[in-house]
């Protein structure tokens, strides 16, 4: 069983709850995460990875986003097993140049440089995919979003899969209905679409991603438009940036579905939870109240994180994050 926090960082107050999710922790396996699993092992463990992840946010903001990211890319193929954390070699194709990840997934270094620390510390017993996991809800409480107690134990794959990366995850160009079976391949429901989404409350997306929607998709609010193609034209400058949510990029709160209710997604996957269908009222509701989403935002990533692990002597504990012992 795993417990988690929830965090409304409202302005008077903080509230704890202290919830007991009951599913979600146990894998197919049968083998369960356990928040506790390093104790003994690795008892400095936490506060190393959260001093890692405050020092690379605090270098540039939107590392943050790319740990979430990072970790979201890694669950949705084959489990969170860090596959996508392993380099290409001159003999091994693995997932980081699929087409969601090509130059665009990012944060390996701080995580290599994180796991060197742990290394240092508690030699050949923390796995990366652990150490991915706790970095992800490491940035969204720095960022100002909820906290939740990240199950451990997950061991590390001695594999990839372009193919299989290229297949699971979700692309911008997506419907609804697309999104929604996506999701539910991993297990996800309609609810953890919508809350999961709301990750892109922080962090960038190039040009490329979302030119069809700002020039084809008829649900863009004009000014929003307007400003979006003075910076991403019919063609050329693929990889400029511009923030998912244009309003507070750095930080994590609830202004991503409001804007999707403005109609000022940036990517039409956004713009497709809030387009006159059953998901529409999930969004006005985490647009009017954070709390809400704070909520199922921590039970969707508690979800998301126990994809698939690979448990007791499945897999191996690498020691460089980039590749197989
Ligand atoms: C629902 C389906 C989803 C689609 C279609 C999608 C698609 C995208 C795309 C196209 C980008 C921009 C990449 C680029 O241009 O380099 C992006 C960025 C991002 N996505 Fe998603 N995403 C989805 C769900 C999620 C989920 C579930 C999470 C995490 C829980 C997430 C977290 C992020 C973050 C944080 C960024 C910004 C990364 C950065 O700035 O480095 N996304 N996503
Ligand atoms: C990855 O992106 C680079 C730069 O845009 C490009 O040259 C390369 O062909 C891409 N690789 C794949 C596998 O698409
Ligand atoms: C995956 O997508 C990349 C980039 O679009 C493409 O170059 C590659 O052929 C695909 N690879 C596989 C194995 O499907
Ligand atoms: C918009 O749609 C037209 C017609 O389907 C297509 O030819 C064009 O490539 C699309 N534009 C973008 C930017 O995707
Ligand atoms: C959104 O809804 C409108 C009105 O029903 C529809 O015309 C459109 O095709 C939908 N999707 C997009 C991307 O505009």
């Amino acid at each position: 069983m795993i417990g988690y926090v929830f965090n409304t960082k409202a302005p008077m107050a903080s509230y704890y709850f202290l919830l007991l999710v009951l599913v979600g922790a146990t894998t197919a396996s049968g083998a369960e995460l356990c928040a506790d699993f390093y104790s003994c092992t690795c008892p400095n463990l936490l506060p190393i990875v959260k001093k890692g992840v405050a020092k690379a946010i605090q270098k540039e903001p939107r590392m943050g986003a790319s740990l979430l990211r990072l970790h979201f890319h890694d669950c949705f193929v084959n489990g969170c097993d860090a596959s996508i954390l392993l380099d290409d070699t001159s003999n091994f194709i693995g997932e980081q140049t699929a087409a969601a990840n090509n130059q665009s997934a990012r944060g390996f270094n701080v995580i290599n440089d994180i796991k060197a620390s742990v290394e240092k510390e508690c030699p050949r017993v923390v796995s990366c995919a652990d150490i991915l996991a706790l970095s992800a809800r490491d940035s969204v409480v720095y960022l100002g979003g909820p906290s939740w107690e990240v199950g451990l134990g997950r061991r590390d794959s001695t594999t990839a899969s372009r193919s299989d990366a290229n297949n699971s995850i979700p692309g911008p160009f997506l419907s609804l209905t697309a999104l929604i079976n996506n999701f539910a391949n991993q297990g996800l429901s309609v609810t953890d679409l919508v809350a999961l989404s709301g990750a892109h409350t922080i962090g960038l997306a190039e040009c490329k991603n979302f030119r069809a929607h700002i020039y084809n998709d008829s649900n863009v609010d004009p000014s929003y438009r307007k400003f979006l193609q003075s910076k991403c034209p019919r063609s050329g400058n693929d990889k400029t940036l511009e923030p998912l949510d244009h309003q507070t990029p750095i930080h994590f709160d609830n202004l991503y579905f409001q804007n999707l209710v403005s109609k000022k997604a940036l990517l039409h996957s956004d713009q497709e939870l809030f387009n006159g269908s059953s998901t529409d009222n999930l969004v006005r509701k985490y647009a009017t109240n954070a709390a809400a989403f704070f909520e199922d935002f921590a039970k969707g990533m508690l979800k998301m994180s126990n994809i698939k692990p690979l448990t007791g002597s499945q897999g191996q504990i690498r020691i460089n994050c980039g590749k197989v012992n």
